[in-house]
């Protein structure tokens, strides 16, 4: 994304706040964002906000003459590398279905010649409404990518499908529109296929407020499964205890111990592949204590007796369930290599998919692959967590075909 210049469109609805959060992931990943603010998205957001998290001028009005002498709308629709409307509301996209170029942003939708990514967020008759639906359809039609709302209780108070995908997903659909022609990939190599993933750390309680835990943060697990939703499969994702909001299209079952997260893949199968990427504590408290401990006074420390946990990935692989195609990662901080082909023996893995914390620090943001199988090692070379998740997904999928 770096370098990248994009145009966003923010209409009026109660999810234009969430556009100021896209505006900061947008600028994280590298890339330049100017920010169109509509009448009605201005009753929700400042231009001022946007302004400053943009860093840009905001533009507002089609009758600027100002902003007409130094950049035309229609210079400005087309200097970006993609236009993302987000929140579109159910009337901007009527209008955008329409053609009508009545104000600002509808007329640079209409002028511009760049992908356009549209995020809508409404209230779910609003979304249901057969004028919407056969809009969202003349939009895909017309090339349009529409992102599939979220489904959950509204800022009205119904529940249902119209809710704004958190920005971090709208992110992945920014950055698919960025490296493809086209914004929502058409072909959908896992469609039809169950994909079962393990992602962050399990904690382990000791009493009711300490517990043991590692600095797993999910971000690898849950950009899998980001992917592996996109490339069409059903994907449900067993998350230990983390900060990360749900990636689109994915069901999501959060977890807090080694024999919870246990429970849930067993309860979660069949599946066609399995992949394990959680840092699972290999050992739990003996005797977890039902209140806190207390010190004593007398400088005595309370003895910690360890238990081992159930190793998921290996009790999976001897199951009479076992996914065709089971995946395990392994974090290490020496002989990596080494380590993952004796894992991949010992745990009865098809792959192992190995990292090296040693230089690429558990939870950041870049990771470098080994994927380890009977067939040899292919070393990826270091990359975000996103890409790398779209690269294994890309091998399951060869594996699968
Ligand atoms: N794993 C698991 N259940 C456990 C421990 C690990 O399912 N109790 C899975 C992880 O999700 C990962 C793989 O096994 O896919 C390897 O995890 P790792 O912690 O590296 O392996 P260990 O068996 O714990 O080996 P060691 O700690 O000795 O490196």
């Amino acid at each position: 994304m770096i370098g990248k210049r994009i145009l966003l469109i923010v209409g009026g609805g109660i999810a234009a706040y969430k556009a100021c959060e896209l505006v900061r992931l947008i600028r994280r990943q590298g890339a330049e964002v100017t920010c169109v603010l509509t009448e009605g998205g201005a009753h929700f957001v400042t231009a001022m906000t946007l302004a400053a998290l943009s860093e840009n001028p905001v533009h507002t009005t089609l009758w600027d003459l100002r902003n007409e002498v130094e950049m035309g709308h229609i210079q400005l629709s087309r200097q970006a590398d993609l236009v993302v409307v987000c929140p579109a509301t159910a009337d901007l996209m009527a209008r955008m279905a329409a053609g009508i170029a009545d104000d600002l942003a509808t007329t640079l939708l209409l002028a511009t010649d760049k992908p356009v990514l549209a995020v809508p967020a409404m209230n779910v008759r609003m979304w249901q409404h057969p004028a919407t639906v056969r809009n969202i359809a003349t939009l895909r039609d017309h090339g349009v990518a529409v992102l599939d709302p979220d489904e959950g209780v509204m800022a009205c108070g119904e529940y249902g499908p119209g809710r704004l995908p958190e920005p971090e997903a709208v992110m992945v659909a920014i950055s698919d529109a960025l490296t493809t022609a086209h914004p929502q990939p058409l072909e959908k190599p896992l469609a039809g296929r169950h994909i079962l993933i393990t992602a962050g750390p399990t904690h382990e309680p000791i009493d009711p407020v300490r517990y043991i835990a590692n600095r797993s943060s999910g971000k690898q697990g849950f950009a899998i499964a980001a992917a592996a939703a996109r490339a069409g499969a059903k994907v449900t994702l067993v998350a230990g205890p983390v900060t990360l909001s749900t990636p689109h299209g994915v069901t999501r079952i959060d977890v807090e111990t080694a024999r919870q997260m246990a429970a849930a893949i067993d309860a979660a199968l069949p599946a066609d592949v399995a992949i394990m990427v959680a840092a699972v504590a290999d050992w739990r408290s003996a005797d977890q204590a039902q209140q806190k401990i207390k010190k004593d006074g007398s400088g005595t420390v309370p003895p910690l007796r360890l238990v081992e946990n159930p190793d998921i990935l290996a009790d999976l692989c001897k199951s009479a369930h076992r996914p065709p195609l089971v995946i395990g990662f392994a974090a290490e901080t020496n002989d990596v290599l080494a380590h993952a082909q004796a894992k991949l023996a010992r745990k009865g893995a098809d792959w192992i998919v190995a990292n090296d914390v040693a230089t690429h620090q558990m939870g950041g943001e870049i990771n470098a692959l080994h994927i380890v199988s009977a067939a040899g090692v292919e070393s990826l070379p270091e990359m975000p967590k996103d890409a790398a998740a779209a690269v294994l997904v890309q091998r399951i999928a060869d594996a699968l075909a």
